[in-house]
């Protein structure tokens, strides 16, 4: 089985071709950063209309490098298309999903509307290496912060997740206020490396408390107090950052072991943007490696969004036998432990699951 996959949830448009025996066979990427960067983030309608420009073309290019499905051409290039039905920004993922209903509707070939967030979990599906089941995931993105016990595909409980701002919506915020452009979160990360230990202190709210909940959003104010407190040129960005960085990976490495420890598993999962940290990532090693455990992340460029994650949850979707109608399925919330196991019932109504 070979599919199609879209992904056009919020500021990335992104296509690829995935066949279950030769693996990933293209993929491609377009970040519209450099257009949402004069509004300091992501513009809705910005973003629709740039989805609507590149997707087309952007198909045409994946499937072109992919070759023929069939030697001699088969009738139509791949045996499904699926796409990011959400959650996301209901605009942006609407120009997606309509574009993917409607080519599997021509090529006569069923499509699947894939939750974004299971794209990030199965991520790590594409490596040498995959991590097997169950585990914990860790999913760290610019929209959402949780720990998720995974049992098997489709198979998601939330542990814990955020009270407030994510993960990546913490560096970009704080970025910000160190006069660094959007979306700042690699940046902060650049600027840390040089970073010394200036005696600074950020709150980590959660850090040494029972529980796997987080929270974010104190940390942005006590940065712009540190800011506005210190006399002029006292306080070096780059320490500013280092010390931001140690207090949210202080946070999501110590509820992950501790996830960990209630799960009793020996697998840890990390995937989203923040998973592109490095270091988050040495940290992880350090903590659960030392318990005798392992950490699996996506490669870099599987971080961040990407069609690859989202062809991988929809090829085992298809596999399964799992269908959508002929309905234009998106929908801007969607929560992840609504998902069932691939091949289970869809809703009536054409929604890909039940609320
Ligand atoms: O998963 P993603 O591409 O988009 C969402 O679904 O949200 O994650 C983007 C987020 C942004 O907040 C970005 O600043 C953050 O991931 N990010 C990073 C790094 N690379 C991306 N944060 C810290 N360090 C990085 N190296
Ligand atoms: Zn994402």
């Amino acid at each position: 089985m070979r599919v199609l996959a879209i992904e056009s949830s919020c500021d990335e448009t992104a296509a690829a071709v995935l066949d279950e025996g030769a693996g990933l066979l293209a993929h491609a990427v377009f970040s519209q950063v450099d257009l949402h960067r004069v509004y300091g983030g992501v513009v809705p309608e910005l973003a629709s209309r740039d989805h609507v420009r590149r997707l087309l073309p952007m198909v045409e290019q994946v499937l072109a490098e992919a070759g023929p499905a069939a030697p001699g051409g088969a009738p139509a290039p791949v045996d499904g298309v699926v796409y990011t039905a959400g959650p996301g920004l209901i605009g942006a993922l609407l120009t997606g999903a309509a574009l993917a209903r409607s080519l599997a509707y021509a090529w006569g070939v069923p499509a699947l509307g894939v939750h974004h967030l299971e794209g990030h979990l199965l991520a790590p599906l594409l490596e040498p290496e995959p991590p097997a089941f169950p585990h914990v995931a860790l999913l760290v993105s610019g929209g959402h912060t949780m720990l998720i016990d995974a049992r098997g595909l489709g198979a998601y409980e939330v542990l814990g997740e955020t009270r407030d701002d994510a993960a990546g919506e913490a560096f970009d915020k704080t970025a910000k206020l160190l006069g660094l452009p959007y979306p700042g979160g690699p940046l902060l990360a650049r600027l840390a490396e040089s970073g010394r230990d200036a005696g600074l202190r950020f709150p980590r709210p959660m850090l040494g408390r029972e529980g796997l909940e987080f929270s974010f959003s104190g940390l942005k104010t006590a940065v712009q107090q540190s800011l506005e407190r210190a006399a002029p040129g006292s306080l070096r960005p780059q320490d500013v950052a280092r010390e931001v960085e140690a207090a949210i990976v202080d946070t999501l490495v110590d509820k992950s072991v501790r996830a960990l420890e209630q799960t009793g598993y020996d697998r840890l999962v990390v995937s989203g943007g923040v998973a592109a940290n490095a270091r988050l990532r040495a940290r992880l090693d350090a903590a659960v490696g030392s318990r005798g455990r392992r950490v699996y992340y996506p490669r870099l460029a599987f971080c961040t969004d990407n069609a690859a994650m989202i062809a991988v949850a929809g090829l085992a979707r298809l596999a399964a036998g799992e269908r959508d109608d002929l309905a234009i399925a998106a929908r801007a919330q969607w929560p992840i432990g609504s998902l069932g196991v691939p091949g289970g019932q869809r809703a009536a109504d054409g929604s890909p699951a039940a609320e």
